[in-house]
């Protein structure tokens, strides 16, 4: 733990996660993250955060069960951002979408257990090829522990939902999206959150979106210098993006 790391703790702790320290020491940094997150929100830093149903006010009529995987998942996405991007995958019935960073399927698997007609979706999802430590990013060993876990696409072949998926590999940074321009009805950011990463997929995005397109980043949190947020809360300024309220999820809908 860096200097700088015990200072930002420090900043957002109180007499409770004295409580976590003695008791719960694995439990204190998320906690100490999440006061960090409701800090920023207070602050009303960034971009503004509303309701699901309030960017999504067509979903309440959804009356029809949210197909949602009750094992203990791990890509990194909440029960909360599962059961959201779930639900607009309900309502919409997406026919094309494209996920950047696949890592074990969890948000794919949820997006095909959702779809009624499994003949009419193709979700194309984009990870770095198996050999990617010979490949041009380099990783910390914090991080290659987490992608080595169980990746790509774990949870669509224990659900049985190959079919609808095209596992593409390559670097986003590199990859040549053309292909998909104007086509995409539901972008997935969630693959390597470094500035140019980031910059470069959104931008992708952008292009590969159809004119009633939805894109949602995973893991904005409003705290500046981080470089997801810092990115979006400058495109902000020109694009109409919200954060969902619980989640660290930032969406944009066209049209
Ligand atoms: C947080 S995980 C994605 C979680 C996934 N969306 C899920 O639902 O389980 C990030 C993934 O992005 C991939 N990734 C990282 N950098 C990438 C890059 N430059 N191009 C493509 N994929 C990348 C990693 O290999 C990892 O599998």
């Amino acid at each position: 733990m860096t200097i700088k790391q015990i200072f930002s703790g420090l900043k957002f702790a109180n007499l409770a996660s004295i409580g976590l320290l003695l008791t719960r020491k694995k439990s204190l940094r998320i906690y100490l993250h999440q006061n960090k997150i409701a800090y920023f929100n207070e602050k009303q830093i960034g971009i503004p955060v509303k309701p699901f149903y309030e960017i999504f006010p067509e979903c309440i009529e959804i009356d029809e069960t949210i197909n949602l995987i009750s094992e203990p998942t791990t890509g990194g996405l909440s029960k909360t951002e599962l059961y959201y991007i779930s639900t607009i995958v309900k309502y919409f019935q997406p026919k094309q979408v494209f996920e950047i960073g696949t890592f074990d399927g969890c948000a794919s698997a949820h997006i095909a257990l959702n779809i009624k007609r499994p003949d009419s979706l193709k979700i194309l999802t984009l990870d770095l090829p198996p050999d990617r430590e010979k490949h041009s990013v380099n990783f910390s060993d914090q991080e290659m522990e987490f992608l080595d876990v169980i990746r790509p696409g774990y949870y669509l072949k224990k659900y049985d939902k190959l079919e609808v998926v095209n596992q593409l590999y390559g670097d986003s940074l590199y990859f040549d999206f053309s292909l998909y321009y104007g086509k995409m009805d539901l972008i997935f950011i969630d693959g390597n959150h470094n500035q140019p990463f980031i910059e470069s997929d959104t931008k992708n995005a952008f292009l590969m979106l159809n004119k009633n397109g939805i894109i949602i980043w995973h893991d904005y949190y409003g705290i500046p210098g981080k470089q997801v947020s810092d990115y979006l809360i400058k495109l902000s300024n020109d694009y109409t993006i919200f954060r969902i309220k619980d989640t660290s999820f930032a969406v944009y809908r066209r049209g």
